[in-house]
């Protein structure tokens, strides 16, 4: 059935001259000059409300630069193909930079947790309010998909600060060089400094006064340390946050891996570990505390973060108690499936990029049925048309 249909789509949507590869579509140099209706030319995320929705915006190459080693796979596919990175105004990231305008940030921080379906589109939402964030000079706390880390990590280690612990200095080490790219800007621009003194061994020491800089780039020379490094910068960009010395965006996408029964990396006894024996754990979960201000946390919730909690997407289930109550108060929203008028811009934007080409209202209408407007089928039903 499914297959029957499948196939009447394909003969449908596929036009004779054969096999369109990505290299056609790539091939194919942007020459409009005039803009389509389904783009908005404002690409400046401040500047997004309801008169940009369902509007597709490019986002800057140079933000693109900086964002793409946090972006999931098959969209890095997709940027390379359609040679632009472009994000759909939704419901759900017009509402929050709202909030996010609109926040007194004098007051302790708001947190915000997306779910939905799978593939509806949660870290494409955090990416455009990243690209806000980045915008509006926030030191950006951006974790992607911290569920890797919990599932293969290259080196597992005893913590060096507590032996109880366990260090993931490779993941760690990396996620601190990203972290450093994406906050160069605006950390430059604030010249922030640590704010106490860092013993890390006999003869290494972070002295009080030194820049955040010199921070960052110890724990990325001396992987060892990596860990303890997170712990130590989280806790400066908390402090300077609270003295108003810069605002904070924090972005952790699959936060439930944090609040999982257990991740897949074994102990000594080959028994799967919780994930608060990682030393790391500690560090995200302070950064998510309601203790400072001048700051926000947006999290997404997803059944693929966590192995045992999937009957259902909602964060009072993927949260678990402890989570839930560590969150408590936030806010959820929830990022649906699209829309047919969304479903309709993005077919316009892939007709647009030469990704798919003359379909019928009768195959569109299949097409939507198939995947019920949801994004990632979307894409993935449109890869071999
Ligand atoms: C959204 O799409 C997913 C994947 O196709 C589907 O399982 C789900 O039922 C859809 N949700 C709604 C509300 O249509
Ligand atoms: C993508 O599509 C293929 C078949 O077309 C299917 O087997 C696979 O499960 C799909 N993946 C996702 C993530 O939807």
């Amino acid at each position: 059935m499914f297959f029957n249909l499948l196939g009447s789509l394909f003969s449908r949507m596929c036009v004779a001259s054969g096999r369109r590869t990505v290299i056609t579509a790539a091939a194919k140099e942007i020459q409009d000059t005039k803009v389509s209706s389904f783009r908005t030319m404002d690409s400046y995320p401040p500047e997004h409300d309801i008169n940009n929705l369902n509007r597709i915006y490019t986002v800057p190459e140079t933000i693109t630069n900086l964002l793409m080693p946090g972006v999931p796979h098959e969209m890095k596919k997709q940027i390379k193909i359609f040679h632009e990175f472009s994000i759909l105004i939704r419901k759900p990231a017009i509402e929050l930079i709202s909030y996010l305008e609109q926040t007194d940030y004098t007051k302790c921080i708001n947190k915000y947790v997306l779910y939905g379906k799978l593939g509806a589109g949660k870290t494409i939402t955090l990416l455009h309010l990243i690209h806000y964030g980045l915008t509006r000079n926030f030191v950006i706390v951006y974790l992607p998909w911290v569920a890797n880390w919990f599932r293969f990590p290259k080196v597992v280690v005893q913590s060096v600060s507590n032996p109880d612990k366990l260090d993931l200095p490779e993941e760690v080490a990396n996620w601190l060089k990203f972290f450093k790219c994406l906050n160069e800007m605006t950390l430059s621009q604030l010249d922030l400094k640590v704010s106490k003194e860092y013993t890390w061994s006999q003869r290494e020491s972070t002295n009080c006064g030194d820049s955040l800089f010199s921070l960052i780039d110890f724990g990325i020379q001396r992987t060892k340390f990596a860990c303890g490094v997170v712990h130590a910068l989280l806790d400066e960009i908390k402090t300077a946050s609270i003295a108003g010395k810069c605002r904070t965006l924090v972005v952790i996408d699959g936060f439930n891996a944090f609040t999982a029964e257990r991740t897949v990396v074994r102990d000594e006894n080959h028994v799967y570990v919780t994930p608060d024996r990682m030393s790391i754990t500690s560090a995200f979960f302070d950064i998510v505390n309601y203790n400072w201000c001048n700051g926000a946390v947006i999290l997404t919730v997803d059944t693929r973060a966590d192995n045992e909690r999937k009957k259902s997407i909602y964060p009072v289930c993927l949260l678990g108690k402890k989570g839930f109550e560590h969150l408590d108060p936030f806010l959820p929203i929830c990022v649906e499936n699209y829309s047919t008028e969304e479903f309709q811009t993005i077919l316009k934007y892939y007709e647009d990029r030469k990704w798919i080409r003359d379909i019928s209202p009768q195959a569109q209408k299949e097409w939507e049925m198939l995947c019920n407007k949801n994004p990632r089928e979307i894409w993935n039903f449109s890869k071999p048309l």
